[in-house]
């Protein structure tokens, strides 16, 4: 630490070198899309910032990279006058709204034989944002609202990396920058899988992520999700040169290191406009984002004043907008589906129709919950919905269009996989089949966990040989897999003598696990890798945790009252108790971890946390080897830690460690360590 006031030069010199490295490689990522450098040296100059910042507070400034995520969570959003309103677009849904338009323009302007430039971009799918730079300074933030005044979002949009909190370049001394914030798909996708797997609510898509982001209270939360931003117009302008072009504003926006969309193009004329629409049209499934149609805006912005707005659109703007993705069709029969997990979901078969580009004849209704709130039933009319990638989903029921004698639709009381009875716990809106692997739908899913590459990982046993294993009923139970032999494999489709008899060598190397890994493959509800981990170390061996209660699983670290009961729960089952027995019947074997007698074990009591690159090993066999021996192995650096191993490019934990005087060894002490089992220094 230093001492008040005693900053050295060097010290404040490398904040600004570390800020201006921070900006630049931010910028190249972001808006030239052509990095630099890599992730990791990305994260070691932030943690080297980070952690002079922290010795010294007093040089924190509100534009630095470490400053995005404020820490309060709002009570409510304050609200923001537009200096300028923020308008909307009128909509085009034909070729032919797109000529007139483009006549209208032609006229106004007196030019009516001459192609017109326009700035042709995509319609991103997402939420209206003002962005306020003073100074270059990102000073606020605010949604679009009902165009006059909105709410102000600072803190979540400081939060989005693609948004930069200082202006590259000559920017004018203010500068309100517009454009969308939206959820990239890929980003989307992975959020709600998580949820998924949480058993939370899922996002019914992007947009609605994406403004579920952006108008959270608390920014820690909007921080955490994947949004990102393109900014294409004006709002309140102070100083600077015009651009005298739609183009060259996003040209210049560029310069100022503010993110454009790609896509954007100047064309010429109804011909350039429908041509892009087209071309637009087309890659539409391969963007990485969500677009509902594209803008055409009068390039030459001299011709925009000229031209104007009616009522609150321009008139030298239009959205152009793909076909919709919701129509309205007939439920013939409501189906139930059994899932991975057990979940018997309904689904609704549909009288064909098509919407979105495609032709869709069955569509989510999610769950129980969903069917009673939406009142769906057999011989409605509803509306269906497709939005990109997503399972189309049924939105709502057309009113007053039901067949009369119509019913509720009913839960099955069995499976319609394999006749199992199903089951609604209180308090959750999805019901499961009971019939465990007896189940198809279950022990494919089950199979499919067990055999993955950080589970018990068995080389070669993808998803489509596990099909054939379910559907033939080779495989009646997990543990079945060790029975397989190679005359059995090779008679599968696309299968030969070889490949069988690779495959029954790696189911045969995958008899030999670990403890973490097996809870792991058990595929326990809530049970991740890190919770089964937790589990492992607590108790040591699979005995002790099949006998624990739920007060005792709670004792875990990280394990709270919901996973505890899954736990429990999963051992009380017989089927699940029979499974155990069966994997190590068949070999399946692991080493207990030490941890009810590690008082005896040679590294019993002490705890590490490993940091940085390891070479002669992975973090993970060396965390395996050091539980072994009786240790624990912790992710954060505390002063109960007792040694900290630092392999290469050892980062913030390393500093902690030094902070805190925790003693610090490297690699190859490690590897004596294991060697020796003995306690470093012994
Ligand atoms: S220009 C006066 N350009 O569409 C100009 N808007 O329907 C108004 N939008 O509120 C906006 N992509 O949120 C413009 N490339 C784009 C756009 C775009 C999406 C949204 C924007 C606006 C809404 C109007």
């Amino acid at each position: 630490m230093s001492e008040a006031g005693a900053v050295s030069e060097a010290t404040r010199r490398r904040i600004g070198e570390l800020r201006t490295a921070i900006a630049l490689h931010d910028y190249r990522y972001h808006v030239l899309d052509d990095p630099e450098i890599s992730d990791a040296d990305y994260d070691l100059l932030m943690r080297e910032l980070r952690t002079l910042e922290a010795g010294h507070p007093e040089l924190i400034t509100a534009d630095s990279p470490t400053q995005r995520v404020g820490a309060a969570p709002l009570e409510t959003f304050a609200v923001v006058e537009h200096q300028v309103p923020m308008l909307s677009l009128e909509n085009a849904f034909s070729e032919d709204e797109v000529r007139s338009f483009e006549r209208r323009v032609r006229e106004r302007l007196g030019t009516p034989d001459e192609d017109i430039e326009y700035a042709a971009e995509p319609k991103l799918d997402g939420l209206a944002i003002s962005i306020t730079y003073r100074d270059g300074v990102l000073v606020r933030a605010a949604t679009r609202g009902d165009g006059t005044r909105g709410e102000d979002v600072t803190a979540n949009v400081r939060a989005i990396r693609a948004v930069p909190l200082r202006l590259r370049g000559q920017p004018p001394a203010l500068l309100e920058v517009r454009g969308e914030v939206f959820m990239p798909l890929a980003g989307f996708a992975r959020m709600n899988a998580a949820a998924l797997e949480r058993g939370e609510k899922t996002f019914v898509n992007p947009r609605n992520a994406a403004a579920g982001a952006v108008r959270q209270l608390d920014p820690r939360v909007s921080a955490s999700r994947p949004l990102d931003v393109f900014l294409y117009g004006l709002g309140a302008v102070e100083g600077g040169v015009p651009p005298t072009r739609q183009s060259e504003l996003l040209a210049q926006l560029r310069s100022y290191g503010l993110r454009t969309c790609p896509e954007a193009q100047v064309v010429r004329g109804v011909a350039g406009c429908l041509g892009y629409f087209a071309r637009l049209g087309a890659a539409r499934t391969r963007l990485p984002y969500q677009i509902d149609g594209v803008v055409y805006k009068v390039d030459r912005r001299d011709w925009q004043e000229q031209l104007g707005f009616v009522s609150r659109a321009p008139r030298w703007a239009l959205a152009h907008k793909f076909p919709a993705d919701e129509a309205e069709t007939v439920i013939r029969a409501v189906e139930f589906q059994a899932g991975r997990t057990g979940a018997v979901t309904p689904v609704a078969r549909l009288e064909p129709v098509f919407v979105g580009g495609v032709t869709v004849s069955n569509a989510t209704l999610h769950n129980m919950d969903e069917v009673a709130r939406k009142d769906v039933r057999v011989g409605d009319t509803v509306v269906v919905r497709r939005a990109g990638d997503v399972i189309p989903e049924v939105v709502r029921v057309v009113p007053g269009r039901r067949p009369a004698g119509a019913q509720p639709v009913q839960l099955p009381s069995h499976c319609p996989v394999c006749g199992s009875p199903v089951a609604r716990e209180e308090g959750e809106a999805i019901a499961r089949c009971t019939g465990g692997f007896r189940c198809t739908a279950q022990r494919r899913e089950a199979l499919k966990h067990l055999a993955g590459r950080r589970a018990l990982d068995i080389d070669g046993l993808g998803d489509r040989i596990i099909d054939q294993l379910v559907e033939h009923d080779l495989v009646r139970t997990p543990a079945e897999l060790y029975t397989l032999d190679v005359a059995t494999l090779a008679k599968l489709d696309r299968m030969g003598e070889k490949s069988a008899r690779n495959l029954v060598a790696a189911i045969d190397a995958s008899r030999k696990t670990t403890l973490p890994r097996l809870l792991f493959a058990l595929g326990i509800r809530d049970v991740g890798e890190s919770t089964a981990l937790a589990l492992a170390q607590h108790f040591g061996d699979i005995e002790a945790l099949m006998e624990a209660d739920e007060l005792q699983v709670r004792q875990v670290p990280d394990v709270g009252p919901v996973v505890a009961a899954h736990v429990v729960r999963y051992f009380a089952d017989p089927a699940n108790r029979e499974l155990i027995a069966a994997l190590r019947a068949h070999g399946v074997g692991w080493q207990p971890m030490a941890a009810p007698r590690a008082a005896e074990m040679p590294l019993g009591g002490l705890t590490f946390v490993l940091t940085g690159k390891l070479t002669h090993m992975t973090r993970e066999a060396a965390s395996e080897a050091l539980l072994a021996l009786g240790a624990k192995v912790a992710g954060s650096v505390s002063k109960k830690t007792n040694y900290v191993v630092a392999g290469e490019e050892a980062g913030s934990k390393l500093d902690k460690a030094r902070s805190l005087g925790v003693p610090v060894i490297d690699e190859a002490a490690l590897i004596a360590v294991l060697e020796k089992k003995e306690r470093p220094g012994a």
